[in-house]
């Protein structure tokens, strides 16, 4: 039987962060994964280039039970030292857009930096090895592995959430989580397309790979001005996906193709200078031209726009700035960057992510009920919670 005093099930962004840290204190650290290789999330993150961390951390941006909860670990492992980290490591990046940070080169340099920063600090890494019950037991915890029983002082469960089951996610944290009698939040999948039913999909299927730079999708208060892509299942693009964390079945999104634009001003402008011109001339002049003309056939606008009255016109510029849209579904945990939920932060202490009654037994990362906006906040998540648990466990 192996014994360590550290045992971090989970090689991704999080689990690696908590390793270094107890390391770095002289922990005997084991990690474990069935991956074959460690972080592979952050490998395929951000387009090949991870989107590290975000400089406009701030608590609304994570959503949360307890939306107070992640503010301590944020707090102390901030994006700043993150930042820092990258630095002293000679990788180059760069913001592109919303505080957003990216490495320049790839994202496979952060895994280098990570596993180099493992190996400096002495810990172990067992890949391919799948993972069993966690048990109670003298001194600290028995972990079963393909490789044996591990015991340890320590374990820091950072297996992560449900998405992309294709790269070895499993829920695997929620049901550790659950043998101790830790309760879990209801779990679904988050920063993901949404769908629509065939009678919607019949106009947006023609509309598929046009894509607005700036639109606004909201639901309620809660609104993302990104860009925003038709699909052949529906929706997508940032803002899309930033408005799924927030939208419920059976709820409409609000989706405004022109933000900030006074549209009826426009319109009856166009109609002035250029009354011969069709309505979708016009519109095109503000938005894709494959969309323009799904605006025109809803309206029912098939003439040149002398002919429009006020308040048609009117209308045409309420949908636009306002169009009502009721998705089905999203794609699911299939392509979905995120997790909504897991495990219940009122178990946790926040300042150390240890469950509050088993001591020794710590959650850190997508695991845990915390999710981020689309942007750098996940990782940010991972790196914090990962970090201060690794300063106790
Ligand atoms: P993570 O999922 O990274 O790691 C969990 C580890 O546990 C994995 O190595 C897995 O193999 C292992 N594991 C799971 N079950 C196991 C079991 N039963 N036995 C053994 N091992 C097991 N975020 C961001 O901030 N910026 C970005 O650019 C992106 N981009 C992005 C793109 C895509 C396509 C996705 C899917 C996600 C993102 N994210 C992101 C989100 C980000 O990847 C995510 O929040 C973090 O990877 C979470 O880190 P964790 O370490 O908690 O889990």
């Amino acid at each position: 039987m192996g014994q360590v005093d550290v045992i971090v099930l989970g090689a991704g962004a999080a689990g690696m962060f908590a390793a270094i840290e107890a390391g770095r204190r002289g922990r005997r650290v084991l990690v474990v994964d069935h991956a074959k290789a460690p972080g592979e999330k952050i490998r395929i993150s951000g387009g090949g280039r991870c989107n590290f961390t975000n400089t406009g951390i701030a608590m609304e941006r994570f959503l949360s039970r307890n939306q107070r909860f992640a503010l301590s670990a944020l707090r102390r492992y901030t994006a700043a030292d993150f930042i820092a980290r990258v630095d002293a490591a000679g990788i180059a990046w760069h913001e592109k857009t919303l505080g957003q940070l990216f490495c320049d080169g790839s994202a496979t340099q952060i895994i280098a930096m990570l596993q180099r920063d493992m190996g400096q600090a002495g810990v172990e890494l067992w890949l391919g090895t799948t993972l069993g019950e966690v048990r109670r037991a003298a001194g600290g915890f028995e972990v079963e592995t393909s490789r044996g029983v591990v015991r340890a002082a320590s374990v820091i469960v950072a297996t992560g959430g449900k998405s992309i089951p294709k790269m070895g996610a499993t829920g695997y944290g929620y049901k550790v989580a659950e043998s101790f009698g830790i309760p879990v939040t209801e779990t679904r999948p988050a920063l993901v397309p949404l769908t629509f039913a065939e009678q919607e999909l019949e106009w947006m299927r023609p509309l598929a790979g046009v894509s607005l730079a700036a639109g606004r999708v909201s639901r309620g208060k809660v609104g993302f001005d990104e860009a925003v892509l038709f699909t052949h299942r529906g929706l997508s693009g940032p803002a899309v996906l930033q408005i799924s964390s927030y939208w419920r079945e059976g709820e409409a999104i609000t989706l405004d193709l022109v933000p900030g634009r006074d549209m009826a001003a426009f319109l009856a402008e166009e109609k002035r200078v250029a009354g011969r011109a069709a309505l979708r001339t016009a519109l095109a002049k503000v938005m894709p031209e494959k969309l323009a003309r799904v605006v025109e056939a809803q309206a029912g606008a098939g003439g040149p726009l002398a002919e429009m009255g006020r308040a048609a016109l009117e209308q045409v510029a309420a949908r636009v700035r306002g169009w009502e849209l009721r998705p089905v579904g999203s794609e699911g945990y299939r392509t979905a960057e995120v997790t909504l939920g897991g495990v219940d932060t009122d178990a946790l202490d926040g300042r150390t992510m240890e469950a509050k009654g088993v001591p020794g037994l710590y959650f850190v990362g997508e695991v845990v009920d915390v999710t981020g906006w689309l942007g750098g906040y996940n990782f940010q998540w991972a790196w914090s919670s990962g970090w201060v648990a690794g300063q106790v466990a």
